[in-house]
This record gives structure tokens, sequence and C-alpha cells, in this order.
């Protein structure tokens, strides 16, 4: 059977792409943000996963207002990425992994978690720019399967249902009939909020509180509505709803999650950035 090893956070700011393709990572500003990635690369390098499943979600670039699934999995042979009107470079194609694709899909459909399926699918920057940060060298060395969680348009996925389908696809990793060795990733957050009254919305108790939960006790954060992590969050900050199931993921593996290295720091781009790697054990 697949190899779950463990699991990546980071935020997708898409500033983060300029900075990456000017050369920034030295610059003051970015320095702090940047410097969190080599301990993880060394990880990565030791452990050698062939597959990723991105827990993202897109921010109009393949759904838009008039159709947004509250959960969509990919299942093409190669994902497109596209201008998304930042002015960031567009990347190559992500190759697919068509095979864990279909067992996800076929395992979440069974496990009666009613998603879209697609068999063509645009990434944006919250897809391909964690790819570029936690293998910043060359060609991408893995396949991914996109996962995609509605967090732009009401209503959005509770926090506890967002853990049950983490753990769900997790469960189909590890039931996977393969040898290759699977990471989970988890791109957004944490606290930010971009518009509206409270643009600039930054949460630090409740983020780190997060972090240390994701450790300690995965749960916590599914005693909250949607709503009320709205408000402990930010608009955009809801994403972090991506590491609760990156982590959920991470229970069917083992008995628990080991921190290879975290970071978090504030601000990037009105949002507060955080890194993280955990090793399942
Ligand atoms: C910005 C965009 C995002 O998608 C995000 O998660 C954080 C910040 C931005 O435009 O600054
Ligand atoms: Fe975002």
């Amino acid at each position: 059977m697949a190899q779950l090893i463990g699991g990546l956070g980071t935020s997708h700011i898409p500033a983060i792409g300029r900075a990456i393709h000017l050369g920034l990572q030295q610059d003051p500003y970015w320095k702090p943000f940047f410097d969190s990635f080599p301990p993880i690369h060394q990880w990565l390098g030791e452990k050698r996963p062939d597959v990723v499943v991105m827990f993202y979600n897109d921010h109009g670039l393949n759904f838009f207002l008039d159709k947004m699934p509250t959960f969509a999995v990919g299942a093409a042979p190669q994902y497109n990425n596209a201008d998304e009107g930042w002015g960031i470079p567009t990347l190559a194609p992500f190759q697919g992994e068509l095979d864990l694709s279909w067992h996800i899909v076929n395992t979440l459909v069974e496990k009666e978690f009613d998603i879209v399926t697609c068999q063509e699918m645009l990434v944006d920057h919250a897809c391909t720019l964690p790819l570029k940060l936690f293998w910043p060298e060359g060609d991408c060395p893995v396949t991914i399967v996109p996962v995609c969680i509605n967090t732009v348009q009401f209503p959005l996925p509770k926090p506890s249902r967002v853990y049950a389908l983490g753990k769900a696809v997790g469960e189909a990793i590890t039931s996977w009939n393969s040898d290759k060795k699977v990471a989970v990733i988890a791109s957004g957050g944490l606290s930010h909020q971009l518009d509206g009254e409270r643009a600039g919305f930054i949460n630090k108790r409740f983020d780190l509180q997060f972090m240390e939960s994701l450790q300690t006790n995965p749960e916590w954060a599914t005693q909250f509505s949607i709503h009320e992590l709205v408000e402990k969050t930010g608009t955009q900050g809801v994403e972090l709803l991506m590491w609760l199931a990156m982590r959920g993921a991470l229970t069917t593996a083992g008995a628990g999650a080991r921190l290879v290295h975290s970071n978090y720091h504030i601000p990037i781009s009105n949002t507060a950035s955080a890194v993280m790697a955990l090793e399942t054990v």
C-alpha cells in the first residue's frame, strides 16, 4: 500500500510568486518568510515523496461564482496554470497522478462526500506556489492530486466537515494499491482579511493556538462554526480549513504527527504567513 509520509502547510500569497521570480529571497522583507524553508527542504530530501495531494481553494481561475463546488477533486493527467492578472509568470503544467485521483474520488463518494470530479482543471497560485516553495529547484519532482475546498463563496463547509474530508482522503491514500510515497499539503491562511471593514485583520493569538493544536489536539478547531471561524481568522483567513484537512488526513496513517519544523511571520501583504511540516509517526 502507499505510504503517507506527512503533511506540509504554507500560506500562498500571490506576491510570493513575484518574489521568487525576482529572486528576492534574501531581501529584508522576504527573508523571514523564505528562511523557514531550508529545514523542510532537508526533510523532503530525505523522505522524497513521489506524489502530493494538495488541499487548496481556487480563487476564480478554475471555478467562478456562477459554479462553486464545496469540494472538488482533480482527475486529470495534467494541470495547467494560467495568467491570473497578477503579473506572476505562468508555470509549466503539473503532472497528475490519475490512479490516485480516481481512488480518492471513488473512496470519497463511497464515504458519502458528494464531490465534483474534474477531468480538466486549471490550477491557480494556491496550488502552484506551495510546490514552488517546497521544491524550488528545477522541474517539480512530484505528481499531484488537487483537492479544492470552497472558502470563497458562502455557504462554506464547516470545520468538522473539512476535518472529516481530510480523514477520508487519508484513508484513500493509505489504501491505495501502490508502492509510492505520498505527502499532503495544506495551502492557505493563516488569518487575513483583504476587503471590507476589517481589511488588514490578523489574529496572532488564534493562529498560534491553531498551529499548536495541530500537534497536540488536532480536533480542537472543529468546535467552531464557520461563522465563528470567519470572525476569528478573517474572511480569507478561513483558508486555514486546508490545514485542518491536511491534519485530518494524517490521523489515518499512524498514531500521531511529529513536528519537523514550523514558522509564523507577520505580515506578508496583510497576511499572517505560516509554514509547517509534520511527519507521521
Ligand atoms: C492575498 C491573496 C491570497 O489568495 C491570500 O490567501 C493571501 C493574500 C493577496 O492578494 O495579498
Ligand atoms: Fe488565498
